[in-house]
């Protein structure tokens, strides 16, 4: 496959750039190439933002290091490999000190297309990883939101101190101090301000027909609706707009409770800002914990349902996570699904206790969201790992771990999502723990996993015949898995097949 390049030369002998772009081509680049020698030309050149820059050591007006100088004082984020006829040793690590992605000596100048691509890949896998990351913290962030919300919500039972507390956390959520929620009116096709912060308090006693203005525009189609300038939309209605002050946007998102829609969640920001993408997605989730907390208020008040409706809707959450994985690695779709079922079953069979099966679903169903943290190139490459790919995917218990263990509500599910990889003979990850220090849910739930995993396809290989992933299973006994459970497990196989639900 080629890739195309432009390359950025800083050479002043002509055939020597030449040579360079041929190296490149006999490594399969397709090269578009530019040949600069001095400062001048070089910043030129570098307006067009080139992919790559070869740069020589020394040259009569200009220099490599002088070049990458002025690349990093740009703060700009090109690779660059210093070639030199003889560098010492203390130079070449000077400059990749100063931010040089290699350096070549001109006689090894053969190995220059694949330091190219190596710096390539390497770059690509780290954005990746950077991007990987970014997502993790972005859902951890929402998860701690929508649990201090869960946990807030339960306790209140009047439905007034419910949407004030609400309403606070959605507002700190998204950083925001105006904000308003909109319910409809039992008795009439009117919205009223049922809570407000910021501004929307000068609204007071305001209300809006269903089908009038932003809200009732919102409430009406039954979709999330953003919004640039609230003053400046024309679906504002004129009484509206007597009151709403400029130099606002935001973004409304209707609240359900079952299946009914009975309100609207109107959040503002300041311009220039804008509600992204990913904040809406959190304020459905939010609305959706929201509509669910108002339906419980005002119906089982008098009841003081304990909050189920809400663990309930956590748990949605949680399985929402779980599919994001499976979404992005595609072969294992509905893996955590099957082997959670199973893990459950397995767990009831051996007499572990009503209170702590709950536990044990959710840790099985989140067992690998540590995957999150592993980038694409390594979570999807088709075939075997080399040992640094392998160090970061055997770290996946760890970030699970590390995302779970300060939520309150998921800490007692951490056994299966840390120590999955565990071995009974002590030859597992991430702590190397032996026989019984390894917790029982996890030592039903390894052999659960790696059924399930054999006899699914994998991007770095087909699916096993069932038989062989048995066989599998009993020769491992004793080592990767505890005896007792294998026995357990083969009686139970039969009657439930995880590739069969
Ligand atoms: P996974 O694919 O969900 O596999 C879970 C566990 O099932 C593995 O844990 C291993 O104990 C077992 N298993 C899966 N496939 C095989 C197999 O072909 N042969 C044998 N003997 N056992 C298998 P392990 O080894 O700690 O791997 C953890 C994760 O690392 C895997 O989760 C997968 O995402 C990744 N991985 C493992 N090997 C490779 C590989 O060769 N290439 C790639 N791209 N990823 C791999
Ligand atoms: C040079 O820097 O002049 C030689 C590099 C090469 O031959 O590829
Ligand atoms: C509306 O009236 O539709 C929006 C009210 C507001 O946010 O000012
Ligand atoms: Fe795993
Ligand atoms: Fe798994």
């Amino acid at each position: 496959m080629e890739q195309y390049i432009r390359l950025l030369i800083v050479e002043d002998v002509p055939d020597d750039a030449e040579l360079m772009v041929m190296h490149l081509e006999e490594e399969g680049f397709n090269v578009e190439w530019q040949r600069v020698q001095t400062e001048e030309d070089f910043l030129k050149a570098m307006e067009e933002k080139p992919d790559f820059i070869l740069a020589d050591w020394s040259l009569p007006n200009f220099s490599g290091l002088r070049a990458l100088t002025l690349l990093k004082e740009k703060h700009l984020d090109i690779p660059f490999i210093l070639i030199s006829g003889s560098i010492g040793e203390e130079a070449a690590i000077d400059a990749l000190h100063r931010g040089a992605s290699d350096y070549i000596l001109k006689d090894r100048s053969k190995r220059l297309g694949q330091a190219v691509r190596r710096t390539l890949d390497s770059r690509r896998y780290r954005k990746e990883k950077e991007r990987a990351e970014a997502d993790l913290k972005r859902r951890l962030a929402e998860l701690e939101v929508l649990y201090r919300m869960s946990t807030s919500l339960r306790y209140l039972e009047n439905l007034n101190e419910i949407l004030t507390a609400m309403l606070d956390q959605i507002l700190a959520a998204i950083d925001t101090d105006a904000g308003a929620i909109w319910l409809k009116k039992h008795d009439q096709d009117e919205l009223y301000l049922a809570s407000s912060q910021g501004w929307y308090t000068g609204l007071d006693n305001f209300t809006i027909k269903s089908d009038d203005s932003i809200v009732g525009y919102t409430y009406n189609k039954d979709q999330p609706y953003s919004c640039a300038e609230y003053v400046r939309d024309n679906k504002l209605s004129a009484r509206a707009l007597k009151v709403t002050p400029p130099g606002w946007g935001g973004a409304l998102i209707p609240i359900h409770s079952h299946k009914e829609k009975i309100g609207v969640l109107d959040l503002a920001v300041p311009l220039p800002r804008i509600i992204t993408d990913e904040e809406i997605r959190l304020l459905v989730s939010i609305a959706e914990m929201a509509g669910i907390a108002i339906h419980r208020t005002s119906i089982f008040e008098e009841l003081q349902a304990a909050g189920t409706a809400l663990a309930s809707a956590y748990d949605e959450t949680i399985k929402g996570w779980a599919t994001a994985l499976e979404l992005r690695d595609k072969e294992t779709e509905g893996h955590s699904e099957r082997v959670t079922a199973f893990t459950v079953k397995m767990a009831k069979e051996m007499g572990i206790s009503e209170e702590k099966l709950i536990h044990i679903y959710r840790g099985a169903i989140l067992h690998d969201i540590g995957k999150m943290g592993v980038p694409d190139t390594i979570l999807l490459k088709p075939g075997s790992l080399d040992d640094r790919e392998w160090e970061i995917m055997r770290k996946h218990p760890q970030y699970a771990y590390d995302m779970l263990d300060p939520i309150d509500y998921l800490k007692p599910a951490l056994n299966i999502p840390y120590c999955h990889h565990e071995k009974f003979d002590g030859t597992g990850y991430p702590r190397g723990l032996k026989g019984d220090e390894i917790p029982l849910e996890a030592r039903i739930f390894a052999i659960i996993d790696v059924f399930d995993a054999l006899t699914s396809d994998r991007p770095y290989r087909l699916a096993w015949s069932r038989k062989d992933a048995l066989e599998h299973i009993k020769k491992e006994s004793g080592r990767h898995f505890d005896p007792q459970v294998v026995t357990l497990f083969l009686d139970l196989i039969d009657e439930f097949d995880p590739q069969e639900t």
